[in-house]
């Protein structure tokens, strides 16, 4: 986080594409979580540095290319017949993708093993991908853990965990600054509960409910995962009065549950008023807000994605103001959207970001 403030600290008074920003931040913190180390060039850097094997931008290209590709629609899944055509070149992409992939982690996964066999007995998984490795060498487990699997987790992490979080802040920050009322109201409660001596910390969080608002207010709007993940019902069920035959593929579309009038009163305006002082969580119980979706299948991340959101939007908010480049005004920023496996804006934010708080309080 300190790394994160004081880079966009470096940027000040400059155009920032927000976006390239926090993802390098949730991609740091994800890879030293999940793969125990950074293993692309520092943030903002391309050059490759002796430790790192991609720099940030390749990185960054092969999450895009990944999420472009889980959420298209290949014709030769629905016309099995015309399948080996590839008419629209996806499958060829996804074979290149594989490639790309398979030299990643048979990297990142073989200097894990060696540490592994070189520590011997007195290996202690630091990282989750040496937990999985461990994991996959215990013989007495019931369901085996292949190497395939150990990849395919590492990449669920990864996958699932950076863009998602970046997108969220992004898309709150561009809310706010169409209504700078609304950081007026949530900069005087940072200034009321932490002064301006410092900057936001974790253990905060539960003192700022206007920050948990405007997240939660985010995530009705824009969710990210506006389908969820495609669910299958195990055997026939009966949903509110529908029935739901086995086998049956089920997606929830929360997008259009978080704008519906039914639910929520003037859905197209962003007001995180509506949260404060309610019950309402997103933590799957409630089922008019369900951005991580709900019960068994529902996001294994959400602690730490709201964290991550968390933490970032109230830095965001106490250690910077926040205006439009080049005189634009607040009413002509495009708010479209684009539909993939996460939504995103169609055009980046681009802001202008000028200290609030000195960075040597960090
Ligand atoms: C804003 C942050 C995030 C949002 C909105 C989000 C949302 C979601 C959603 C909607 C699903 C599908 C749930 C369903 O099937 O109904 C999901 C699945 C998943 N998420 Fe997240 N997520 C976030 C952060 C994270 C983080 C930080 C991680 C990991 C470090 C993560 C890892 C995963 C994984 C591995 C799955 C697949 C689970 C499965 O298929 O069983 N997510 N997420």
């Amino acid at each position: 986080m300190r790394a994160f403030v004081s880079r966009l600290y470096g940027l000040s008074g400059k155009p920032v594409v927000l976006k390239d920003q926090l993802s390098c931040f949730t991609l740091s913190i994800i890879s030293r979580m999940v793969l125990g180390k950074k293993y692309f060039s520092v943030c903002g850097d391309d050059q490759l540095g002796s430790n790192s094997i991609l720099s940030l931008h390749e990185f960054q290209e092969i999450l895009d290319e990944l999420f472009l590709l889980n959420g298209v629609l290949n014709i030769g899944d629905w016309i099995p017949w015309l399948d080996f055509l590839d008419l629209q070149g996806y499958v060829k992409r996804m074979k290149d993708l594989r490639k790309k992939l398979d030299r990643f982690y048979d990297y990142v996964l073989d200097e894990h093993k060696r540490k592994k066999k070189e520590l011997a007995k007195d290996f202690v998984p630091r990282d989750m991908v040496e937990l999985l490795l461990q994991i996959s060498d215990d013989p007495d487990i019931d369901v085996k853990l292949t190497y395939d699997g150990v990849r395919g987790f590492t990449q669920d992490l990864i996958a699932g965990g950076t863009d998602t979080s970046a997108t969220t802040v992004e898309w709150a920050i561009s809310e706010l600054i169409k209504q700078p009322q609304l950081i007026k109201q949530a900069t005087e409660e940072l200034d009321r509960v932490l002064g301006r001596e410092r900057w936001v910390k974790e253990e905060d969080i539960p003192q700022l409910p206007y920050i948990d608002a405007i997240m939660k207010e985010t995530m009705r709007k824009h969710p990210v995962a506006v389908l969820l993940a495609p669910h299958l019902a195990m055997e026939d069920c009966n949903v509110a009065g529908y029935d739901i035959r086995k086998g049956t593929r089920v997606f929830i579309n929360i997008w259009s549950m978080g704008r519906d009038s039914f639910l929520w009163e003037q859905p197209e305006e962003f007001r995180f008023e509506r949260f404060l002082g309610k019950k309402i969580g997103v933590k799957g119980q409630n089922f008019e807000l369900l951005p991580f979706g709900s019960g068994r299948r529902m996001c294994p991340g959400y602690t730490l994605g709201l964290k991550m959101i968390q933490t970032s939007l109230a830095n965001l908010l106490h250690g910077f103001n926040w205006e439009l480049p080049d005189n634009i005004k607040v009413e002509d920023l495009n708010m479209d959207e684009v539909y993939g496996l996460a939504t995103p804006r169609k055009f980046p934010l681009v802001a202008v970001m000028e200290p609030r708080l000195p960075l040597h309080l960090y």
